[in-house]
């Protein structure tokens, strides 16, 4: 498995542009099942979550077929299966959310439980409560999941909280529903509303996404369109955080502040400028950080959890200390062991992490815990003196295309080698 490599203490100059959203398009490439014609995704990022994604659109009898570096093209005329397999389950965790769109396609589906994760247990009872109010019944005795819907009728359902996996799973069964399905208590996350253009763009009629009443007018028969995945803001923030830890002056196109803007308030409580415009944002960063005030993970509009190890890599080397409370997740605490080896003063006690920072960072090898935890070692590595090489990277190609390639685009040296 490759092995990534970063000899830090270089400052960052330069720019790149930024990915399409994983988080957008794994829930987009569940939502082509709800067409019966060909879809072609532009700006389509080439991860790991999306091959899986495609195998498992491929084990339904669907096809998909890149064209050029980042068009997919995914034709759902004739899909032959309503089961995921348990190997593609574990594979990709997310993969939940293909449930209500096989369900509203075909009537029936059949999934593996899918268990626990990185961060701890990812349970998906919201997700099975809000189908069962939909009509589908769901029996998950020994870890599988059968699901049958013969006919789903669009009501009102609750969320008791704003997951964005169940919000947007309930979106898509409620488009093969009967009625008007209104999500009272929806995710409000960006990814939510590039969902509901996406498939209002195939001629469904969803509204109110982005605000915590999702309404999805069911029952209409979908057609394929062009459309282009809106831009990554975790790898935005990745980027802007690794020009916050090194130091620098970075461009980076088609990132949007908008969905940033607790993370670029944090950076600019820390000491950057930051200036964005209709192209991007830019971030410049010409001394040691300040501490700031804490920084608690929430749904959005809130500080994403997804950030939260990226920023705190950004900050090991502040002037102060600076306190993290994670809210979303058990288990978000396992790159902190990891940075320690670094030279970071990291103390975690409970949901809490408190940063003091530190004059030196030293490169040291280091190994991927999970997706943002992986790109947290990265951003930190930066920063340090001497060389850090990072192993287990196959996490971190699971959400960026090319994490070694953006950063020598920024200015910095970076380079995968084999292991
Ligand atoms: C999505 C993102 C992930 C991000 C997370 C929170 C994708 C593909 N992934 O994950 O990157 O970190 O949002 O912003 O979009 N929960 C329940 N029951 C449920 C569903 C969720 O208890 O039925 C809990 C989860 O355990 C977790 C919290 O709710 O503690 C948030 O989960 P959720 O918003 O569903 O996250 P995901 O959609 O899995």
């Amino acid at each position: 498995m490759s092995q990534l490599t970063i000899k830090g203490g270089r400052r960052l100059e330069g720019e790149a542009g930024i990915q399409g959203a994983k988080n957008s398009v794994l829930p987009i490439l569940a939502a082509t099942l709800l067409t019966a014609e060909q879809v072609e995704l532009r700006g389509c990022p080439r991860l790991r979550d999306v091959d899986a994604s495609i195998r498992i659109l491929e084990g339904l009898g669907c096809t998909a077929r890149w064209e050029g570096e980042n068009t997919l093209e995914v034709d759902t005329r004739s899909p032959g299966g309503c089961a995921v397999s348990e190997a593609l389950m574990r594979e990709m965790r997310s993969s939940a959310i293909f449930l209500g769109a096989i369900l509203a396609r075909c009537g029936q589906a059949e999934l593996s439980y899918p268990g626990g994760c990185e961060l701890g247990p990812r349970p998906i009872d919201l997700h099975l409560s809000g189908l069962r109010d939909l009509g589908a019944e769901i029996d998950d005795a020994g870890g599988v999941l059968h699901c049958k819907a013969s006919h789903l009728r669009g009501r009102e359902i609750v969320l008791g909280f704003p997951s964005v996996g169940a919000t947007e799973n309930l979106m898509l069964a409620a488009c093969g529903a009967d009625g008007v399905t209104t999500i009272l208590g929806a995710a409000r996350e960006p990814e939510i509303a590039d969902l509901q253009n996406f498939l209002n763009a195939c001629g469904a009629r969803v509204s109110g996404a982005g605000t915590s009443a999702v309404s999805i007018e069911g029952g209409r028969p979908l057609h394929g369109c062009t459309y282009t995945i809106m831009p990554d803001r975790i790898a935005a923030a990745t980027y802007l955080c690794a020009a916050a830890s090194a130091g620098g002056d970075i461009f980076l196109r088609r990132a949007r502040e908008e969905h940033l803007s607790t993370v670029t308030a944090a950076l600019r409580e820390a000491g950057c400028t930051i200036r964005s415009d209709a192209a991007g944002v830019s971030c410049a960063c010409r001394e040691r950080l300040k501490a700031v005030r804490p920084v608690r993970t929430a749904p959005y509009p809130g500080f994403p959890t997804d950030a939260q190890a990226i920023l705190m890599a950004a900050l090991l080397r502040c002037r102060g200390a600076a306190v993290f409370e994670e809210n979303m997740f058990a288990s978000r605490y396992r790159h902190v062991d990891e940075l320690v080896r670094m030279g970071a003063d990291i103390r975690v006690s409970g949901r809490a992490a408190v940063v003091s920072g530190v004059e030196r960072l030293h490169g040291a090898p280091v190994r991927c815990t999970d997706l943002r935890g992986g790109a947290a070692l990265c951003v930190a590595a930066l920063a340090a003196e001497g060389e850090t090489e990072i192993s287990q990277t196959a996490h971190i190609c699971r959400g960026y295309e090319d994490i070694a390639r953006d950063l020598r685009a920024l200015g910095a040296d970076a380079a995968w080698a084999e292991s």
